[in-house]
């Protein structure tokens, strides 16, 4: 009879459950960003089910810090209209450098346990990162090697120059959530910093702005900047010059934002302290693939001139005018190195063999080999002036920011078992904002 009830019971408890959906109250895709400098962590991760309450217990040797945070409902754009549980919780005081352990989630559930070192103090120490583009779910070829590398400790952030899961609104957003899981095993560990791409684009870019946590700006991760070590870096949208439906006046608004950022960066006592100036967006103004009129081969291409016939926003004039050390992109699926180059001409460094030994213009390095379900893209038969090296291999990129002089970048192919196939050091005496001088030459030649 005692069982009788309780099986009664159990299946009218399972109906009303199931009548007002499946209850699901574990943390999934647990992934981490920059907070406001070394004493500051974000944690965000999703529930299927309301929580109400957003925790983070976090400690050196235990976890006797508690940060508490919000919780956020997401309403995917698809016909399902599913629903998502976003939590954002910023932990602080945290000691700059040190090891902590933490686990997200609240008295409903808690995720694995997972550690992460806080952010070093001061601008004297060298920065380690891996950056690439372009990684789906389907065919995410570096993401085993990214996994290795982050988790033995090489990286103290990871930048993801745009283009994410393909796509992350995909089967009513179960894309996403697959892709947050798969990542999990990077970006839970260390800084996952974003850039947005076009393949974000649904919904007015809906799933991007509500899966991540950028640091400032739009705060919706679409334009913000930080500080790292001696670098301050920058992250812009470059799909707000083609997705023009959600509002024209975005170009203007992050264009003004960029260019203060960039002044605020170049006051003398803030450039001396972070000399790096880096920039990122996701479509690059240089690059030598033959499938891609619009960026490649195009003369008046839009990231870099600015819109069509008007030329206004252009973003190479403004990262030159503020002496922006190093601009990253990705979209074409493969990597390329481009020689110091200004409004289409190549103006290498003179002070020694090296071009890249205080260049005269930025460096655009192009980094969208990650893997995805696209395959890579071909390259033009012939080369254009500007490309220095290119490669088809799966693959991302590595970055030491060593110190305020030196800089050095190397490409790792993961089709050849993680060799190293390309390397750069970038040379800076002094930084400044009008640091180039490729505009004479190019007055001289006139
Ligand atoms: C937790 O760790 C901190 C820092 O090491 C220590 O001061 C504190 O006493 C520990 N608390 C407990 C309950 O073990
Ligand atoms: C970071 O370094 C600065 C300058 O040395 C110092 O004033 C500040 O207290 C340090 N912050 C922390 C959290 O250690
Ligand atoms: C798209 O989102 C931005 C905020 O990120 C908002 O300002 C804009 O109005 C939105 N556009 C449309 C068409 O909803
Ligand atoms: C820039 O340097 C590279 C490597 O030395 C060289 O191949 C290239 O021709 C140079 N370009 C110009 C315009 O000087
Ligand atoms: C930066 O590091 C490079 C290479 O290790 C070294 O040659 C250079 O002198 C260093 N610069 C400063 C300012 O310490
Ligand atoms: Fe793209």
């Amino acid at each position: 009879m005692a069982v009788t009830v309780s099986l009664a019971l159990f299946l009218v408890t399972t109906f009303v459950l199931s009548t007002h959906g499946i209850i699901y109250t574990q943390p999934e895709q647990v992934h981490l960003a920059l907070g406001d400098g070394p004493t500051e962590m974000v944690a965000t991760w999703v529930t299927d089910s309301s929580t109400k309450v957003s925790i983070v217990e976090f400690g050196l040797n235990n976890l006797t810090q508690v940060a508490k945070g919000i919780e956020e409902k997401f309403v995917d754009g698809g016909s399902q209209k599913r629903v998502l549980y976003m939590h954002r919780v910023k932990m602080t005081g945290l000691k700059p450098g040190s090891q902590y352990k933490y686990h997200v989630g609240s008295s409903l559930g808690w995720s694995d346990l997972y550690t992460f070192k806080a952010i070093k103090n001061g601008t004297d120490w060298p920065v380690r990162l891996a950056l690439f583009g372009d990684m789906g779910n389907e065919n995410a070829q570096s993401l085993a090697r990214l996994q290795e590398e982050t988790q033995q400790g090489h990286f103290d952030a990871v930048f993801h120059v745009g283009d994410f899961a393909y796509n992350m609104d995909t089967d009513n957003a179960a894309v996403g959530d697959a892709f947050m899981n798969q990542v999990q095993s990077v970006a839970a560990y260390v800084p996952y910093m974003t850039c947005v791409g076009n393949h974000e684009n649904a919904y007015n870019f809906s799933n991007y702005k509500s899966r991540f946590t950028m640091p400032g700006g739009d705060g919706n991760g679409m334009f913000f900047s930080f500080n790292l070590g001696p670098a301050h870096v920058v992250s812009f949208s470059s799909e707000y010059y083609y997705y023009t439906n959600y509002g024209w006046k975005q170009i203007a608004n992050q264009y003004k934002w960029v260019e203060n950022d960039l002044k605020e960066a170049n006051k003398p006592e803030n450039r001396a302290k972070r000399p790096w100036i880096i920039s990122m967006c996701h479509r690059p103004m240089y690059c030598s693939n033959s499938n891609d009129p619009e960026h490649c081969t195009n003369k008046e291409n839009t990231i870099r001139v600015g819109l069509p016939d008007i030329h206004a926003y252009g973003m190479e004039e403004l990262l030159y005018r503020y002496g922006v050390d190093l601009h990253f992109t990705a979209h074409e699926h493969s990597y390329e190195r481009v020689w110091p180059t200004y409004n289409l001409v190549v103006c290498n460094g003179t002070k020694s063999k090296n071009p890249y030994d205080n260049p005269g213009a930025p460096v655009n390095i192009v980094t969208g080999s990650a893997g995805c379900h696209e395959g890579v893209d071909p390259f033009e038969p012939v080369g254009f002036p500007w490309t220095a090296y290119h490669s088809d291999d799966y693959g991302y990129t590595r970055m030491t920011i060593k110190n305020t002089t030196h800089l050095f970048l190397e490409q790792v192919s993961d089709d050849q078992k993680g060799k190293v196939i390309d390397t750069m050091t970038l040379v800076r005496d002094k930084h400044y904002a009008g640091m180039y001088d490729c505009h004479l030459k190019q007055k001289k030649k006139n």
